[in-house]
């Protein structure tokens, strides 16, 4: 079970199992954190290994700057992406899909319903980078394909299936950066798409998500080309 609750400023999702990493993200509030590495650091978004009494773990933290009238008027609709993103987390992992990393705390400083900093603590996975190999032999190829194709069958998307965000652990696919969005037909389709564009691998799906986003995709180009703007 997840529970929710309040650390200072923050609301704080948590498995009910969960202090090891209410203490980690105490330590972080105290500025007491040993970081390891750090993989990102731009102005939005800061990715860091640290080091804890209980191992290892990733640290996400994010301030969402860009767009934020767009952002603030979307969150009062939509509803926050990464608290679906953690709650999504556990179920799929429950149902025995592990492919994805696990998510242990998400904690958050929310106004009414818009989030202006997330913090997350998520499982560390050690491997390499597909970004990181010199060439994907079709093995990986296929175990990339059949990861995305559970993961939508257990109803999540990936949003975002580059080759920064899949780790190989072991002989393992490990999936990494999900976007926690409704798993809508479109959003399976583009994912499948960007597959074939990233790795060459076909989309023999072509449902109604497919055509949709195909035609979006003219009709987006048609709009531009009237506007006089150069074309993609
Ligand atoms: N769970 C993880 N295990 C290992 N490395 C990770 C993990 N999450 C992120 N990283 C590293 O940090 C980088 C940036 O993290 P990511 O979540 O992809 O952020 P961004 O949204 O900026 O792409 C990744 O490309 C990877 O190198
Ligand atoms: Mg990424």
């Amino acid at each position: 079970m997840i529970i929710k609750k309040k650390i200072n400023r923050f609301t704080v999702f948590v498995k009910d199992d969960g202090e090891k990493y209410i203490e980690i993200f105490n330590n972080f509030l105290n500025n007491s954190l040993k970081v390891l590495k750090v993989f990102r650091n731009i102005d939005d978004t800061r990715v860091v290994l640290i080091d804890t009494a209980y191992g290892k773990f990733i640290l996400k933290v994010f301030h969402p700057r860009v767009k934020n009238t767009e952002r603030f008027l979307k969150s009062m609709v939509k509803g926050d992406y990464y608290e679906n993103l953690f709650y999504q987390t556990h179920r799929v992992r429950q149902e025995g899909f592990d492919a994805l990393n696990d998510f242990y705390l998400l904690a958050e400083i929310k106004t009414l319903r818009y989030v202006h900093t997330y913090i997350m603590l998520i499982e560390y996975i050690e491997g390499v980078e597909l970004a990181d190999m010199a060439e994907i032999g079709p093995e990986v190829k296929e175990k990339l394909h059949q990861s995305i194709l559970s993961l939508h069958r257990h109803g999540m998307v990936s949003g975002d299936p580059h080759k920064g965000n899949f780790i190989l652990q072991g002989d393992k696919i490990r999936i990494i950066d999900l976007s926690g969005k409704r798993p809508s037909r479109q959003r399976m389709a583009k994912d499948r798409l960007d597959l074939e564009r990233h790795y060459g691998i076909e989309n023999s799906t072509k449902d109604l998500g497919f055509w949709l986003l195909i035609y979006k995709k003219k009709l987006r180009n048609f709009l531009r080309r009237l506007k006089g703007k150069n074309v993609r």
